[in-house]
């Protein structure tokens, strides 16, 4: 059976997954923990990750802490549109293009207090062209930005500046919807970051012996049919050099990602973001946790035709709840980890 019938064979039996977070957590929530730049993408379009992007900065915002949304889906962008913005004069292409010298001076103030937006809607450039170091120069310059979170919408693809982007995050959020075939295509999307993330570990190790091991590990005709997972890899490293086996394990360790199943319709599918995450477990050896699920309703189409944010618009509706659900889904576990790393 394939990896994606027994996604929905796990997702049944797994039964009804109920949002486990109450709603007024986010506002308790300290920005120090969970605090960071999250990604937001997936490996389809339209499946609701600037819906995502931009109520959660709009929750967050309210919140207490500073926010800063950023629009990376150059070509396609639109976040400008769900805060009601029309967009403003300069974007990120101009400061990757070197026009602007400070990212600061693409940083536009919406009407909601807290909340900034760098939009991407006069982009020229398609960041699936942009070269890496451009990746690189963004996510020094976000970095020099005072703002306790910042939430950059990744627009859909599997190019490699696209996964590099994604990766570029403390918290990458997947973004997801019921279908089998949106689920594919991020079952392919998690696959193509996994090894992206390797080689970018590797690569910035700059340790020629690590590569070395790891061509050997993949050459042995004995050990490439065995190596299945990330863990298989890191095991087949330990025996062959057990402290480079560990810095590898601790270097992939870092990746922190959540996804998030937008558009549920029906009682089955809201497990299936757990579905996907023990998946994910089971066949690479990786820990991507499931953040929640986000009703579809009508009142979501409405909210964007209106050019308002959901949340503040149908702050009742089933959808907007949900939002807060998953926010509270990615705050609740980076908070945590952050406290028993500090204990
Ligand atoms: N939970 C939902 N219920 C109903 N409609 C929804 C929901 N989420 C998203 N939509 C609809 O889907 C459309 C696409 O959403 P959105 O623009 O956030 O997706 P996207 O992943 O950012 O798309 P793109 O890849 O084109 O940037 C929205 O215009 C909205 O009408
Ligand atoms: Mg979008």
């Amino acid at each position: 059976m394939g990896i994606i019938s027994r996604i929905f064979q796990k997702a049944q039996k797994g039964g009804n997954a109920p949002q486990e977070a109450p709603r007024l957590e986010v506002v308790l929530a300290a920005p120090g923990p969970a605090a960071g730049l999250w990604t937001i993408g997936g490996g389809k379009g339209g499946v609701g990750k600037s819906l995502i992007a931009s109520n959660m900065g709009v929750l967050l915002s309210k919140s207490g802490h500073r926010v800063l949304l950023v629009d990376a889906d150059l070509g396609a962008s639109n976040l400008h549109t769900f805060l009601g913005m029309d967009g403003g004069r300069l974007s990120l292409s101009s400061f990757l293009n070197n026009k602007v010298a400070e990212i600061a001076d693409l940083v536009s103030k919406t009407s909601i207090p807290n909340l900034d937006l760098i939009s991407g809607a006069r982009d020229s450039l398609d960041i699936a062209d942009a070269g890496s170091d451009k990746i690189e120069k963004l996510k020094a310059a976000l970095g020099t930005l005072d703002y306790d979170y910042i939430l950059m919408d990744v627009g859909p693809g599997t190019a490699s500046n696209m996964l590099d982007l994604f990766l570029s995050g403390d918290e990458g959020i997947l973004v997801t919807t019921p279908e089998p075939t949106s689920i594919e295509n991020t079952y392919r999307f998690i696959k193509c970051l996994i090894l992206r993330r390797m080689r970018n570990v590797i690569n910035s190790h700059g340790d020629l012996e690590l590569k070395g091991l790891l061509k050997r590990i993949f050459e042995n005709p004995e050990w490439s049919l065995k190596v299945k997972t990330v863990a298989d890899i890191i095991r087949h490293l330990k025996e062959l050099d057990s402290e480079r086996g560990e810095t590898l394990r601790r270097l992939m360790g870092d990746t922190s990602i959540s996804v998030v199943v937008n558009f549920v319709r029906r009682q089955e599918d809201e497990a299936l973001g757990a579905a996907v995450s023990r998946a994910c477990q089971d066949y690479f050896g990786v820990d991507i946790r499931a953040a929640g699920y986000i009703a579809s309703e009508d009142c979501v189409a409405e909210s964007i035709r209106l050019r308002r944010p959901l949340v503040n618009e149908y702050p009742s509706s089933r959808a907007a709840a949900s939002i807060e659900a998953c926010l509270n889904g990615v705050i609740g576990p980076r908070a945590r980890r952050a406290t028993k790393a500090g204990a």
